[in-house]
């Protein structure tokens, strides 16, 4: 095979109405409604980011300024950074409904290979995003039983130490505390030490089994935890702003370094965002999504920045900048307040805000696989359809498998950077799969247009290059296993998925 046909292979583009063809055939049940959608970017994007990054956002640690009051401004950045890319999704979304998000629009537009390399971009931003989630689920569930010690057994408000964290995780606690480590871990055969994330591996795994249920049920759980979630945020901005001193808003800019404050601020508080995209990988399962699927994106989007900007105005307001807490800063304000009772409930909020995260997560990462292996990058086998639930049952218990693996080694601030870099590659994509079905069809109906095209794509591009290119500068560690990633999809690219492809069109020509 010479070079010319190779490249010719691997810019092959998918025709749109193919793509829609084999959507048509789906054998995904149509079962969501807009609701279910604005519940699906609820339940993905309100999370570890407004329960606890924004805390370190707010305060700033060794490595980073703090944004102090001024993370509203931060927040709002982080929102302007999101909406480019946003409306391009609702175009795209709304223009080619299929499975698969930013992977089928790359392959729609850039080529197979581009379009494979998105994918596993993608599972960066889903798989490795829900490790985060799943290790800070923990911290919620120990402050959680914690909160209600006294109705609940000794036993399991102090379950031992070694079921709550990974390895790296507890070595760095005892090291903390001054504690030997040999004295708080068992150890199997005499030699291998066992420590392990327990409450991740079996919120994880309830999880896995409820998805492969089916998207309807796993929905309506969401809801009801989207419900508590939203519930106890507004409870919080309600009590907690008759508790607000407005002396606590000056300086509003960090003193000391006001612009890097902000930016970085910025920088955390984007993990707040992600997610919204999510509502994009159910487009096969969606009754309207021409109608629904902008609606359901640009909907979430505002919803969350008003519900952001106010938290962080009640908090900012009730806590000195620098008494917040950065565990768990939200219940912290309540504590700060004398509403003890309160900081309790809003623990439970947080876990089902998390909960939700990692259900919408792995959603998206298995529909995001199915449209990949449905190509024949990745193994046949894996898009198995549950004959009773209808669901693709293998890659939801793969990627559930995965997830419960990595996170019982992976170190959760590694794991939130990598998130964010597949998650600002992904933006970037769509905004210039905007811009070239522009011209490439321009005639196809689009039910929803971004505004100031090309100015609002080429806007979502810049700031997103400028974020990556200031974390790929700033999070060193982060930026070699991101580059490490890229290498492993490449190679099973070449070995893998490039031959499976050419045996597919071999059959087919035949
Ligand atoms: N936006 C999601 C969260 O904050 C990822 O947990």
């Amino acid at each position: 095979m010479n070079l010319h046909e190779i490249s010719r292979n691997i810019l092959k583009k998918r025709s749109i109405d193919d793509l829609m063809n084999t959507s048509k055939k789906s054998e995904l049940k149509k079962t969501l409604n807009v609701f279910d959608l604005i519940v699906i970017g609820i339940g993905a994007v309100v999370g570890t980011g407004i329960f606890t990054i924004i805390g370190t956002a707010i305060t700033g640690s060794a490595e980073s300024a703090g944004a102090g009051p001024a993370i509203v401004i931060s927040m709002i950045l982080a929102a302007v950074a999101c909406v480019f890319s946003a409306l391009c999704y609702s175009e795209i979304a709304a223009m080619i409904p299929v499975a698969g998000s930013a992977y089928t629009y790359t392959y729609a537009t850039m080529g197979e290979f581009m379009a494979w390399l998105v994918g596993w971009i993608l599972m960066l931003e889903y798989a490795i995003g829900n490790i985060t989630v799943a290790s800070a689920w923990t911290g919620y569930f120990v402050q959680f039983l914690k909160g209600f010690r006294q109705y609940l057994p000794d036993f399991v408000v102090n379950f031992p130490i070694w079921l709550r964290y990974d390895y790296k995780t507890m070595s760095a606690l005892c090291d903390a505390n001054s504690w030997n480590i040999h004295d708080k871990i068992p150890y199997l055969f005499g030699h291998i030490p066992v420590a392990i994330n327990l409450p991740a591996v079996v919120i994880v795994l309830l999880l896995t089994i409820l998805l492969v249920r089916g998207v309807k049920e796993s929905t309506r759980v969401a809801g009801i935890m989207v419900g508590v979630n939203m519930f106890m945020i507004l409870s919080f901005i309600v009590i907690g702003s008759h508790y607000v001193k407005p002396e606590n808003w000056t300086p509003f800019l960090p003193v000391a370094h006001p612009i890097q404050g902000v930016l970085m601020g910025t920088f955390l508080i984007f993990f707040a965002y992600i997610g919204f995209d999510a509502i994009s990988t159910t487009a096969e399962e969606t009754e309207k999504p021409q109608r629904d699927l902008p609606i359901a994106i640009l909907g979430t989007l505002i919803i969350c920045t008003i519900l952001y900007v106010s938290v962080a105005l009640v908090l900012t307001g009730i806590v000195p900048v620098d008494m917040i807490d950065i565990k768990a800063p939200i219940a912290h304000a309540m504590s700060y307040v004398g509403k003890d009772w309160f900081a309790g409930l809003i623990s439970i909020g947080a876990l089902c805000a998390l909960t939700t995260v990692l259900l919408v997560y792995q959603l998206g990462t298995t529909r995001i696989l199915y449209a990949i292996s449905r190509d024949r990058f990745l193994p046949k086998s894996w898009r198995l359809i549950h004959k009773k639930y209808r669901t693709p049952h293998v890659m939801t218990w793969i990627s559930g498998l995965v997830v419960i693996v990595c996170g019982l080694f992976m170190d959760l601030n590694i794991s939130a950077a990598l998130c964010n870099f597949g998650t600002f590659t992904s933006f970037v994509i769509i905004c210039v799969a905007v811009l070239i079905l522009r011209k490439t069809e321009p005639n196809r109906p689009r039910p929803f247009k971004v505004p100031f095209c090309p100015w609002f794509p080429v806007l979502g591009i810049l700031i997103c290059t400028i974020l990556i290119a200031y974390s790929l500068k700033t999070l060193k560690t982060s930026s070699i296993y991101f580059i490490i990633w890229m290498v492993v999809g490449l190679l099973i690219y070449v070995f893998y998925g490039y031959n499976q492809k050419r045996l597919e069109e071999k059959k087919r020509s035949k």
